[in-house]
């Protein structure tokens, strides 16, 4: 078999053998099929695409480059949520704790942020002593005594994906779906949970930036699923403004805390019951979707959602005294306010820009080294479909010295649309797949 047999293939628009598609990936990763030539069969995919068993064929190469993580010592339906990325997206914090307190089992395994966009790891660490390095015992421990827990990425998940897309992201090859599709669920499939939710996000501030895509994106990833025997189901949600009102790290706590005590903000609390019964759905196909909202409902309004975050923040070394009274998390002290300077309505507030803000005031890195500042961030009090008046506030930002309150402020003013005309204000969920 030679590699160049195999891109002139793909070229030509004819379909991919399982052993073709393995070839060049292990031979990628191995290095016997170089970059140009991994390069030029990645461009070939980019434009001829994948049908749905070469895509699921790619993910299974992909998935089975590193290390398999079995939950089999876990005892439940275990699940797991992927979010396809977003601003101010802290509901792994909150999803975790109710799909728990739903009787189901949650390993979570979450990232750091990078860029404009947050990490749910970094976020935890507002909590004094917060761990999110746990032994595998002591995960299986924690699952099967309480259900949750959330920790950072361990062992050598899918080293095909990490060259794969280092690759991509130099030869603009991201933005293909089946290359996507598989780069994400390599990854999710990597960990043997028997549910997934996908948040797929749909708009300014996500890769997918119209509904059709989204879509097809969404069928792609359900569709791997099917093949692996693995429930998943695609939500798609609205991503043209950030996710709640906060945006930064301990801030992005608090919210999720408030939400874990029912009085959090009215659309990410919507987001979490959706997301929340769907997961229910898998784990029982027979309840409706009405009694599925209610169940998340009730474990939000009745504390037992609330608990299991208190009894994983206890587990995973936190202070819960934080969690108890989160005056005492770290928020900056002083305040910058950015104004609306006409009458109007908000038609957008581009989520890229806010994250980049967030990032300025120093929430976020800018490079893989920066160092996170947990208390500064943003709140922002309107959102889409609001009516302003020349002079209200938009966003208060919470900031520290030294920092660059006054860039933020910049950003923002080029984040917020605002027209004469009145605006619908969105509707969050947009389509399930499954
Ligand atoms: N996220 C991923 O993990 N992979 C992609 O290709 C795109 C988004």
């Amino acid at each position: 078999m030679r590699a160049y047999d195999i891109i002139k293939k793909k070229r030509d628009k004819e379909k991919l053998s399982q052993k073709e598609i393995s070839f060049m990936v292990k031979g990628f990763v191995d290095g016997t099929v170089p970059d140009y030539q991994m390069s030029a069969f990645l461009m070939s995919v980019f434009f001829n695409g994948m049908d749905d068993e070469e895509t699921y064929q790619l993910t299974e190469c992909m998935r089975t480059s590193g290390d398999i993580i079995k939950l089999d010592k876990i005892k439940g339906f275990t699940v797991d949520k992927h979010s396809t990325g977003g601003v101010g997206d802290k509901t792994s914090l909150v999803l975790g704790p109710v799909l728990a307190a739903l009787g189901m089992k949650v390993a979570k395994m979450s990232g750091r942020g990078l860029g404009h966009t947050g990490g749910t790891i970094d976020k935890l660490e507002a909590i004094k002593g917060f761990s999110t390095e746990l032994s595998p015992e002591q995960l299986i421990e924690a699952v099967n005594k309480f259900g949750v827990v959330i920790v950072g990425q361990t062992g050598n998940l899918v080293p095909a994906d990490k060259k794969i897309y280092a690759l991509r992201d130099v030869t603009a090859t991201v933005d293909s779906v089946p290359l996507i599709a598989s780069s994400i669920m390599s990854k999710k499939l990597a960990v043997e949970n028997d549910g997934l939710v996908l948040d797929v996000k749909v708009g300014s501030g996500a890769f997918m930036k119209d509904l059709a895509s989204a879509r097809t994106l969404a069928k792609a990833m359900v569709g791997i699923g099917k093949i692996a025997g693995r429930k998943v189901t695609a939500v798609l949600t609205n991503m043209d403004e950030p996710l709640g009102e906060m945006v930064g790290n301990s801030c992005e706590v608090m919210e999720a805390i408030d939400t874990l005590q029912n009085k959090g903000p009215k659309v990410f609390t919507e987001l979490v019951e959706v997301l929340c019964a769907e997961a229910l759905k898998q784990k029982d196909p027979s309840i409706t979707e009405e009694n599925a909202i209610n169940e998340v409902k009730r474990v939000l309004s009745d504390g037992s959602a609330y608990n299991k975050f208190l009894e994983m923040v206890k587990f995973q070394g936190g202070d819960v005294s934080m969690v108890e009274d989160y005056s005492k998390m770290p928020l900056a002290t002083a305040r910058a306010e950015f104004k609306a300077e006409k009458d109007g309505y908000i038609k957008k507030i581009q989520c890229e820009a806010v994250g980049i803000a967030g990032m300025m005031l120093g929430a976020g890195r800018e490079t893989k080294d920066s160092v996170i500042d947990m208390g500064v961030g943003l709140k922002l009090v309107k959102h889409v479909g609001d009516k302003v008046t020349k002079g209200d506030v938009i966003a208060t930002l919470f900031v520290n010295p030294g920092q660059n309150a006054a860039g933020a402020l910049e950003k923002l003013k080029s984040a917020v649309e605002i027209t004469p005309e009145k605006v619908e204000k969105p509707k969050l969920v947009l389509d399930i797949i499954s």
